[in-house]
């Protein structure tokens, strides 16, 4: 059984035990981190340590610990698993109190962090591409904040899936947003479009180093949202996540996008973001 991390001490998950009075389970009132471990270190820890904050900052809710405690933490949660490639998932909530609306006073958050072997990009997404179906975007007006409360995700990843593809993008007011899990990125002569950070969109750490590595390499890219026509007319579609790395969509709503295969600028990307991890390890 896996060693997992809870309010300040390790233990293996089967005796992981919180409260049922605990304000995530109760209210979902927490947010959460999931962050690659490639070879046993945390792919840009800094950044998603800095996204957890601004997530607490986001709904008021105290650290329980601070960057320095957090990576002492993670490192040994890391390697307690086995190092290797890892998803790592860490999770805080207001803590324990009786239910009612209104926050505690002096509670402690519930600090909690578990670590699963990753499971590879199937090869067949890379080399065919996925899926997606548009869905209306039904989530709240905070998606900057990556709160555990995921209900409207889970509905729309589950209507991808049983509509037999592996993600849904996501339209408000006439705009594409995002993915129901991952950050949405379309090509257009050349040009790569994806939504501003605003609080429509969460701020991908993925996405980030897309951004980078397409300036840096002078591919243009502007961070300006595309409407549900111009995502008709795409010459490329892809998606982003921790977990998932960069993706072609190469399918969307049973219509091919582009000419129905991974398109140049996306293996561009690709290319560049693996030599990016490679350098960093
Ligand atoms: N989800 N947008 C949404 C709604 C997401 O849920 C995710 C990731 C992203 C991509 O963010 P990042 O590049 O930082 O992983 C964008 C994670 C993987 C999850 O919930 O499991």
């Amino acid at each position: 059984m896996k060693d997992v991390y809870l309010n300040g001490h390790f233990l293996p998950a089967d005796q992981a035990q919180v409260s049922v009075f605990d304000r995530g389970f109760l209210l979902g009132d927490g947010v959460y981190e999931v962050i690659p471990v490639y070879d046993g270190h945390c792919f840009e820890l800094e950044a998603h340590l800095n996204r957890l904050q601004y997530s607490l900052d986001g709904v008021r809710m105290k650290n329980p610990m601070t960057p320095h405690q957090w990576q002492t933490m993670i490192a040994e949660l890391v390697a307690r698993n086995g190092g290797g490639d890892q998803s790592l998932y860490l999770q805080v909530t207001r803590g324990v109190a009786p239910r009612d609306h209104i926050f505690p006073i002096g509670v402690e958050p519930t600090a909690f962090a578990m670590s699963n072997p990753l499971q590879a990009v199937p090869e067949k997404y890379k080399q065919n591409g996925i899926k997606a179906i548009t869905l209306a975007d039904i989530r709240w007006a905070n998606c900057n904040i990556k709160a555990i409360t995921l209900l409207p995700n889970s509905l729309l990843k589950q209507q991808a899936q049983e509509a037999g593809a592996q993600e849904a993008l996501l339209i408000r007011d006439g705009y594409l947003t995002e993915g129901a899990a991952s950050n949405a990125y379309v090509v257009l002569d050349g040009t790569i479009y994806t939504s501003p950070k605003d609080e429509k969109v969460l701020p991908g750490i993925t996405r980030e180093v897309v951004i980078k590595l397409a300036l840096e390499n002078g591919i243009p890219l502007l961070e300006q949202a595309v409407t549900e026509q111009q995502l008709r007319q795409a010459d490329e579609i892809w998606m982003s996540s921790s977990t998932k790395e960069v993706l072609p969509i190469t399918e969307l709503d049973h219509d091919a996008v582009g000419d129905g295969k991974p398109g140049p600028v996306w293996k561009q990307i690709d290319r560049l973001y693996q030599q990016y991890k490679k350098s960093i390890g």
